[in-house]
């Protein structure tokens, strides 16, 4: 009976699968940063990659997310092999990364930041839909708890403030899927809260979450809005479990 229910659990979690990473496998060089990593995720979920420096949290962010392709293994998303050779492909899927290192443009304004990249800002009609696109930002901002004049240069804001903005960036693209690089770690207390209640928010309205938190445990203790985590050791195999 139990067994049963066992695999009536696995066989929902396959076909609920958005996203599947199976046997990842990449090397730099001499380093071997991924070893046959699997890791599914399902919609809904928030998941937590904990694992020491050089373990290999970042590299598969960055293979999920179309920066780096893996030497071995491959990626499903909604049961559909893809190739995700570039951000761009990765963005079609609907995949969106917060990477540990800002990629804000200094001088240019918070709304201009916003847009970068966005596939919404290549619309040939996209002035006409510039005071819906600057009410989407603001909207976004609000969530992370900024009430900012979106049309200051980022340069001028608090490193704190610009983590949020990259968040907000990521957010822009309405994404299904976002892997967060160590989203907390230049923010303060209540900044992180705030960010906390957006992935509470985003999890309700179905988004998903891959934060990466490498000391989580240690700086925050029990404390962590994931409903799923994963230990990683320096390229070795991901056991996979649900925290209590
Ligand atoms: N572009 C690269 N070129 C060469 N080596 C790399 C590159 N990116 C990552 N590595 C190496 O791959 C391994 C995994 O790195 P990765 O950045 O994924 O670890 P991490 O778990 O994110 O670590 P941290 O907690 O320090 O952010 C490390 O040994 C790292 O030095
Ligand atoms: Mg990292």
């Amino acid at each position: 009976m139990e067994s049963d229910t066992k695999a009536e659990t696995t066989t929902q979690r396959v076909s609920n699968c958005m996203l599947e990473i199976r046997h990842l496998t990449k090397n730099f060089g001499a380093t071997r940063a991924l070893a046959d990593v699997s890791l599914s995720f399902l919609e809904g979920e928030i998941h937590c990659l904990l694992g020491e420096n050089g373990a290999g949290k970042s590299t598969i962010g960055k293979i999920i997310g179309g920066l780096h392709k893996a030497d071995a293994g491959e990626l499903l998303f909604r049961g559909q092999p893809v190739a995700l050779n570039s951000i761009s492909e990765a963005r079609t899927c609907g995949i969106a990364v917060v990477y540990q290192e800002l990629s804000l443009a200094p001088d240019l304004s918070v709304r201009a930041n916003l847009q970068l990249g966005s596939h919404r800002s290549r619309n040939p009609f996209a002035r006409l839909r510039h005071r819906q696109e600057a009410d989407e930002a603001i909207a976004v901002l609000r969530g992370l708890g900024l009430e900012i004049d979106i049309e200051q240069e980022v340069g001028n804001l608090s490193v704190a403030t610009q983590q949020l903005i990259e968040i907000a960036k990521a957010l822009m693209q309405s994404p299904q899927l976002v892997v967060f690089d160590e989203p907390t770690a230049m923010l303060g207390a209540v900044e992180k809260q705030k960010f906390f209640e957006v992935l509470r928010v985003l999890r309700k309205k179905r988004n998903r979450f891959h934060p990466d938190y490498p000391s989580y445990r240690r700086r925050h203790g029990g404390r962590r809005p994931s409903q799923h985590h994963a230990q990683r050791t320096p390229g070795g195999f991901v056991p996979y479990g649900i925290p209590s």
